[in-house]
């Protein structure tokens, strides 16, 4: 089991929920990495990351930084190219064509969000699907709704390693998904309603014209929440014992904090931990999992593209 069964504090509040502890499963998930890129090394494959960053956004920096760091932790290399705000579209592009072409490279990402004057979808379709670590590709994308192998998108394929990893199980649950983005709720939705033991879920998807949202997500065994409003979901939208993730990451004001803001989820946390049977916190449940993920895609990427699976 790996959530915490003492009932954390959060800033003081006892819950009643068990806490899903995203920092202890995420370091299953590395060391499982760690000796995943062992073993390529011996093979004579050096795992490689390219992180295109693009501006100064400073929660850009930071995310991307945190991902080298993960690399440099788990022996995976890492590349960081830094591209002005201002940089051409065309740069970009030609730059991942280089990313695609070079045969040491596994993976490339270009952080997220890119600014005003770039098309990030023209930009996530240049990359060749078979080095996409983020599984925004289109034909990843596709795959995953068709249940075919492929990359999976870190945080959606975080949530299902999430819960099974403390013991409980998918098959037969009904989840409901609070928000219908591209890069969480609709592959969430793709994945768990696949066949397999950790998936085969009865999937509900809310958003914001659904009528009477309460009574759905009253019905959920496991309720996600990625909404992107600060701490939407409330006690009396969870049913007694209920799952409870949430992928919000929002920033709010805070002057008591250190940086003047701080990071809250879409879960108002010591309200519905008195009702939800587990829940994820915001810092440190699902964001340390995604991290992790992504350095599963790399070494997964670096296996297909060498042609080493079953090896
Ligand atoms: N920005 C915020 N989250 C992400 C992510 O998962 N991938 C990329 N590329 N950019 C992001």
């Amino acid at each position: 089991m790996s959530k915490i069964n003492a009932k954390q504090l959060d800033q003081g509040v006892i819950i009643h929920a068990d806490i899903i502890d995203g920092n202890e499963i995420s370091a299953q998930v590395r060391a499982e990495v760690r000796k995943e890129v062992k073993s390529l090394l011996a093979k004579g494959v050096s795992p490689t990351l390219a992180i295109i960053l693009i501006g100064q956004k400073p929660s850009s920096r930071v995310y991307a930084n945190s991902k080298i760091r993960a690399c440099h932790e788990m022996g995976i290399e890492a590349r960081k190219i830094e591209l002005a705000k201002d940089v051409p579209e065309q740069d970009l592009l030609d730059q991942i064509d280089r990313l695609n072409r070079d045969t040491s490279v596994h993976g490339v990402l270009v952080q997220l969000p890119l600014p005003h004057h770039i098309n990030s979808d023209r930009v996530i379709e240049r990359i060749d699907p078979a080095k996409d670590v983020d599984g925004f590709h289109p034909d990843n994308v596709g795959k995953l709704s068709l249940g075919l192998d492929c990359l999976l998108p870190c945080t959606p394929a975080a949530i299902p390693e999430l819960i099974s990893r403390c013991g409980i199980e998918l098959p037969g649950k009904h989840v409901v998904i609070v928000g219908r983005g591209n890069f969480l709720a609709k592959p969430i939705m793709n994945l768990l309603v696949q066949k397999g033991n950790q998936a085969d879920c009865t999937v509900t998807c809310c958003h914001s014209h659904t009528d009477h949202l309460a009574n759905y997500t009253r019905q959920a065994d496991i309720l996600i929440a990625a909404i992107g409003v600060p701490k939407f979901i409330t006690a009396g939208m969870v049913k007694d014992g209920a799952v409870v993730i949430d992928l919000g990451a929002n920033h709010i004001e805070d002057p008591e904090h250190s940086h003047g803001a701080r990071l809250v989820g879409d879960v108002d946390f010591n309200g519905v931990g008195e009702v939800a049977g587990a829940i994820t916190p915001v810092p440190g449940g699902v964001g340390p999992m995604t991290v992790a993920m992504l350095m599963k895609n790399t070494t997964k990427a670096a296996r297909r593209i060498h042609r080493l699976e079953g090896v």
